[in-house]
């Protein structure tokens, strides 16, 4: 199991990639004054307006927005995972790349998710011990028995148990407050409300008299857990929340260990449930995954087709799971590019794929995802029954819902014989219809970011973005105790990017931003860095340091705001009055020296 890329690798990688032979090797470029441009590959376009900036490392394109440093380049273009577009450029500069231990790395001074991920594993292995030898456990091994699921299939698949009771993993793996405090942050264990004031224990188990399916990532390590009641009764599963750990949204279910028969099949099979997953690879279909009880996202989809050209899902024939493949084709329509399929296998009333695999076996199901419907038969089949293909406003009719979905493919093979069958069925040509507008990549940055637009920036993001575009700025900062005072949203990430550059003035903004990957801030900081600023260099310095000096006139106005109410409602108290006074001279002295 191959563990953490360290940050530091990142880092030198980053001061050795030159994003211009990155992207000209894939998208010629041409030199245009201190940048290069060319015809931006994520949108359709004749004159160019994507520009790559060897100072900062960066590109950026005028026409859609699209930002993003090497790394984020070859993981759009190329549509590859931030692993791999590392490994790629690793490969280009000839250097290894290195990682680290799986678990734990004690030098990190912050909870790492390493630690986090340590205790996952614990509570993993401790449900499992449960299963073995608790005295409660005879009645979960009965109804997994009763499900069908052999021990081996169990044991592959991490099965646990939860016994009943309120604190028994709490007792055997929360042995001090620190570890209570990561059992919490884990999610494997609960806090009593703040608000109830009844008497009782302030942490308990989350799970309680259920069965365990482990949750891992994509990197196979566990990350969270489902829990299902035995028998009857509600919920019927209860999933771990989200934690640091652990994001529905992306994770699949048995992604990891469905890998391998992914590839060597050349197809993976989407279903819903946890039971699905497991049957199915017991009957010898492995290459089955599961959505954790959420709509199949964009992330889902690019997973999958990183492993296999073809997806199969696989849901219930009623109206439900209809509607779940309709909008699972919705949102993979962006992603057809040519050389990739879907089909859509919609199982008999009152059957799971659980059920049915255990019926038929394995090759039977087999057969079945053979013959799923394609998306192109999938798509029309359901629209056409939706109007009167009898009637030429009902052709209309199609033609209008058919051609918005259709123009969310890129352009290529496919989408034309989409066109020419719309084009069959309601006979109209191409022409008549109009052309689609063309994208050639799948425009996941649009989608995914709007450009800022000029003059909405709050100071501190005007600073951020001036320092992200000149890190040299941070070297020669005026008044530098300020900025240790500041409070306000985002002096954290200011101070820290001020941090790295006073380490290594070889900071450029690509080196900045990879530092910020893993932050929630990421995509905001690549479009505070994308920011149209055009100010000459010369007056750069003082227009950042006069940035700075706002920030805290804006955080003193805050405080001063703060007191003001206080002293209306509770009054002051301390100190505070006299607070108050200093903060309202020196808002009288700015307003003074601003009228000179
Ligand atoms: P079995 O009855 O054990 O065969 O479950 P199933 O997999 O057939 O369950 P179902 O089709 O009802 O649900 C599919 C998936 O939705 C499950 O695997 C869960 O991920 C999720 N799910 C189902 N019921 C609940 C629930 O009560 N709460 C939550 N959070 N998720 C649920
Ligand atoms: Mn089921």
């Amino acid at each position: 199991m191959a563990g953490k890329i360290p940050n530091t690798f990142i880092d030198s990688l980053m001061a050795r990639v030159d994003i211009v032979d990155v992207i000209d090797s894939r998208v010629p470029l041409v030199r245009k004054g201190k940048e290069f441009q060319a015809c931006c590959p994520f949108h359709e376009e004749k004159t160019p307006s994507f520009t790559v900036s060897p100072s900062k490392q960066f590109y950026h394109c005028f026409g859609c927005g699209a930002h993003g440093t090497a790394i984020g380049f070859l993981m759009d273009y190329a549509n590859l995972g931030f692993v791999e577009a590392v490994e790629e450029l690793a490969e280009g500069v000839g250097l290894e790349v290195p990682r680290e231990k799986a678990v734990g790395h004690p030098t990190q001074p912050k909870e790492s998710p390493g630690r986090l991920l340590g205790v996952v594993d614990e509570a993993s292995n401790w449900f499992q011990q449960q299963l073995r030898t608790h005295p409660d456990a005879k009645k979960a091994i009965a109804y997994l028995k009763g499900r069908g699921l052999d021990g081996r299939t169990c044991a592959i698949f991490g099965v646990g148990f939860a016994p009943d009771g309120w604190d028994g993993l709490l007792v055997a793996l929360g042995t001090n407050d620190t570890r209570t405090q990561q059992l919490l942050r884990a999610g494997v264990v609960t806090r009593r409300d703040s608000g109830d004031s009844r008497k009782g224990r302030e942490f308990y188990d989350r799970f309680r008299g259920r069965i365990i399916f482990p949750i891992e990532d994509h990197r196979g390590r566990v990350v969270a857990f489902g829990g299902r009641i035995l028998g009857e009764g509600e919920p019927k599963y209860l999933n771990s929340p989200e934690t640091s750990l652990f994001h529905k949204g992306s994770e699949l279910y048995g992604l990891h260990r469905a890998r391998r028969a992914i590839g060597s099949e050349n197809r993976s099979i989407v279903v819903e449930g946890y039971m699905d997953v497991i049957s199915l690879a017991q009957f010898g279909v492995e290459n089955a995954v599961a959505t954790l009880g959420t709509a199949t996202s964009r992330t889902h989809l690019q997973r999958l087709f990183r492993l296999a050209p073809e997806i199969v899902f696989c849901f219930d024939g009623d109206r439900a799971g209809r509607d779940a493949a309709w909008k699972a084709m919705q949102v993979a329509l962006p992603e057809m590019q040519d050389g990739r399929q879907l089909g859509f296998l919609f199982l008999p009333d009152g059957e799971d794929p659980d059920t049915i695999v255990r019926e038929e076996g394995g090759e039977a199901f087999r057969a079945r995802v053979n013959e799923a419907l394609p998306l192109d038969k999938f798509l029309f089949d359901t629209l056409t029954t939706q109007v009167d293909m009898g009637r030429m406003d009902g052709k209309a009719r199609l033609v209008s819902m058919a051609r918005p979905l259709i123009n969310q493919m890129p352009a290529g093979a496919l989408q034309q014989m989409m066109l020419d069958r719309l084009s069959s069925l309601t006979g109209l040509s191409g022409e008549q219809m109009g052309k689609p507008p063309q994208t050639k990549v799948a425009p996941r940055q649009r989608l995914r970011s709007q450009p800022l637009e000029p003059g909405q920036l709050s100071p501190m993001a005007l600073a951020i973005s001036l320092l992200l575009q000149n890190p040299h700025l941070g070297t020669k900062i005026e008044n530098p105790e300020m900025l240790q005072q500041l409070e306000l949203e985002g002096a954290e990430h200011l101070r820290q990017m001020l941090q790295l550059i006073k380490q290594d003035e070889g900071f450029n903004t690509a080196r900045l931003l990879e530092h910020f990957r893993d932050s929630g801030v990421h995509s905001y900081l690549e479009k505070l860095a994308s920011y149209p600023t055009s100010i000459h260099s010369e007056a750069l310095h003082r227009h950042f340091n006069d940035t700075l000096e706002k920030l805290l006139a804006q955080q003193d106005e805050q405080r001063s705001l703060h007191l003001l109410e206080k002293s209306r409602g509770q009054g002051l108290e301390g100190g505070e009055k006299q607070e108050l006074l200093a903060l309202l001279d020196a808002k009288k002295q700015r307003i003074e020296q601003v009228s000179k």
